[in-house]
């Protein structure tokens, strides 16, 4: 093991100057009428704007050259760290447009913050909150004319960070990449209002006590593509994990967090344990059940008390959460048992609970209901 020697922790750069993620000159703009087609069907992100953030981390100069340039190729040789062992976290968050044309980032600080903590398990640098913030916002700014507008439409923005060292040795990174890149977005997986189909897997697990569940890094969701892809076959959209150890208790989905709702009006998830990733929009929703009458419950839930309160009405409603996924309500959970495939149905229409929380939500987020959190940043100028 080679030791960088060097604290890559926010800690370490406590008197640091804050990156600026300025324009770099001679920059790229799209004509008018090709982004305007672009992004009358965005799809999720099948186009990114026209530019990038990006920052260096080494070990010996910390963060640095910190820039908005052409979004574009970063040249990594074959020889990359993170080609070979996966060293890699990502983010997700979205900008909106209100009536009013002003743009808005969703609770941004979160996203920095578990940022850092993904960080933190995966022995990458930790990128100060201030400093994600500012490539964040000025990369919003920038690119303002990719924000769409309309009924969930927004500007998906992914930062990520890898170890980009070319060397072939497993150590942690001694240099690494930060960067940010994004694109006009609709929804991720149906429009809200139409129900999905869940494979319910107990074969393959996505995390495990003591793994790194509870960071957004990259091979979380590349473990679970194999489940994923039996889905499909399935029928089914996503995969709603069980623990690793038993299988007898709901974690979440491949990129969503998981939510029941009950005949007399509880909403419940499961706690985020290591093993689970801490949604903000799971964090939102919860803050926001109340006000809709609604009592939230974080607690375990098995997967026998979910099948069988779902097929003696006792659960009635259950939808997935997350960012891209925003709220989408769950039709059926499917699930292999003995060889036999079996279907649970829960609803062919979205159900009340599932639409007031959505609403809720994105009322908030398109400028259409107070923000009683203060949960949406202005994208400034
Ligand atoms: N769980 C996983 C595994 C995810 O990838 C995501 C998406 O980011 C979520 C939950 C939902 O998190 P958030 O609401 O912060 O987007
Ligand atoms: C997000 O919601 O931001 C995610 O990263 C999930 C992914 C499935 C797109």
């Amino acid at each position: 093991m080679v030791d960088t020697g060097v604290p890559c922790g926010y800690l370490g750069y406590a008197d640091r100057m804050s990156l600026p993620f300025e324009l770099l000159p001679d920059t790229r703009r799209t004509a008018p009428e090709q982004r305007a087609q672009m992004m009358r069907d965005p799809g999720f992100v099948k186009h990114f704007s026209d530019h990038m953030a990006v920052a260096t981390w080494t070990a010996d100069q910390g963060w640095h050259d910190s820039r908005i340039e052409n979004y574009g190729p970063l040249g990594i040789m074959p020889g990359t760290a993170v080609l070979h062992y996966g060293q890699e976290i990502f983010e997700g968050l979205k900008v909106y447009q209100h009536a009013d044309r002003s743009t808005w980032l969703f609770r941004p600080e979160m996203n920095a913050a578990r940022m850092m903590a993904s960080a933190e398990r995966m022995d990458l640098p930790q990128l100060p909150v201030e400093d994600f913030l500012t490539s964040v916002r000025n990369l919003a700014r920038v690119d303002r004319e990719w924000v769409p507008f309309g009924e969930e439409m927004s500007y998906y923005m992914r930062p990520f960070m890898f170890a980009d060292e070319v060397f072939l040795g497993v150590h942690s990174a001694a240099r690494a990449t930060y960067a940010v890149i994004g694109g006009p977005a609709a929804p991720y997986l149906s429009d809200g209002m139409t129900p999905v189909d869940i494979w319910v897997t107990t074969t393959y697990s996505r995390a495990g006590e003591g793994g790194t569940g509870a960071a957004k890094c990259g091979g979380n969701y590349a473990s679970a593509l194999v489940a994923q892809h039996e889905g499909a076959r399935n029928g089914c959209s996503q995969v709603l994990f069980t623990d690793a150890a038993t299988h007898q208790w709901v974690e979440e989905l491949g990129g969503m967090n998981f939510f029941a709702v009950t005949s007399d009006g509880v909403l419940l998830t499961p706690p985020t344990s290591g093993s689970i990733l801490a949604g903000i929009t799971r964090d939102s929703i919860l803050a926001l059940a109340p006000t809709l009458g609604l009592t939230p419950q974080v607690r375990p839930i098995s997967l026998s008390e979910l099948f069988a309160g779902i097929v003696e009405g006792d659960i009635c409603e259950a939808f997935a959460c997350g960012t891209a996924a925003v709220v989408t309500p769950i039709g059926r959970l499917v699930h292999k048992q003995d060889q036999e495939v079996e279907v649970i149905p829960l609803t062919s229409a979205v159900g009340d609970a599932t639409r007031a929380i959505r609403t809720s939500l994105v009322d908030i987020q398109m400028g259409r209901a107070e923000d009683r959190f203060g949960w949406m940043h202005k994208v400034e100028g």
